[in-house]
């Protein structure tokens, strides 16, 4: 069930019967030469929307903008600061507890996320008007998990692309994109090294300076849209099992 294709009344309903949502979150930044600009938020929403089919939950809008200045030397890349992306988040969570929701559930997308989202979560664990109940809702809690932090879907990536994984724009998070949307596959010709360099970096001309076609440590065109379908069916059991007991919780 999509908040974004649902009704007033239905959202209503849902809430007598359910107090929790899962919210993906993600970035809108470059990923190599050939990934989607869009990659780390369309991860996290398809595995979302695929765990809500067995599991039934409400996935809200995603929030689709993230922490990304270390790509801003690429075209295509918007970025948010710590603190407006912490007040966003705090705007949501607040809209949502004001209709009763009581779980929140992040579900993130990318690495660069994990240091705000945590600023954030730390800041609503120590909200005493979240932390309270209210008239209609006991106290609310809010988590956040990364689509890719279930033992299964790292094992897959292990075995499937080894050395060539890397750590940005990687195979594993393209060959997602590439079986959401088969007809944004770009081609992959004449891409050098086959695995890009991996390192440090300071800013964003630093970035590009020393990754100079936006991967890092990665193999891109290993990705092949049939990984894609077994990644998301992968994660998508793991967010269903961790949701569950985050509820129950
Ligand atoms: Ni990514």
């Amino acid at each position: 069930m999509r908040l974004h294709l649902s009704s007033w009344p239905e959202v209503e309903t849902y809430l007598k019967g359910s107090r929790g949502i899962v919210v993906p979150v993600g970035s809108t930044e470059q990923h190599g030469p050939s990934g989607l600009i869009g990659t780390d938020v369309i991860c996290p929403e398809v595995i979302a929307l695929k765990a809500a089919e067995e599991a039934g939950f409400l996935v809200a809008p995603s929030f689709n903008v993230g922490i990304a200045p270390h790509h801003m030397g690429f075209p295509g890349t918007i970025s948010l600061r710590p603190e407006t992306m912490i007040a966003a988040m705090g705007d949501w969570v607040q809209s949502l507890a004001t209709h009763g929701f009581e779980r929140i559930y992040f579900f993130n997308g990318h690495g660069g996320n994990i240091g705000t989202i945590k600023a954030a979560l730390a800041g609503f664990a120590g909200d005493p008007v979240l932390s309270a109940a209210s008239g209609n809702r006991g106290p609310v809690q809010v988590k956040c998990a990364n689509w890719w932090d279930f033992a299964p879907v790292m094992d897959f990536c292990r075995a499937t692309y080894g050395a060539g994984h890397g750590s940005h724009a990687t195979p594993s998070e393209i060959a997602v994109t590439q079986f959401a949307y088969p007809e944004a596959i770009k081609a992959v010709a004449g891409i050098a090294p086959k695995i890009a360099a991996n390192g440090r970096y300071t800013d964003a001309a630093d970035f590009r300076a020393k990754f100079p076609d936006g991967r890092m440590g990665s193999d891109p065109t290993l990705a092949a849209p049939e990984d894609g379908e077994r990644l998301i069916g992968l994660s998508a059991a793991g967010l269903v099992a961790d949701y569950d007991q985050f509820v129950r919780s």
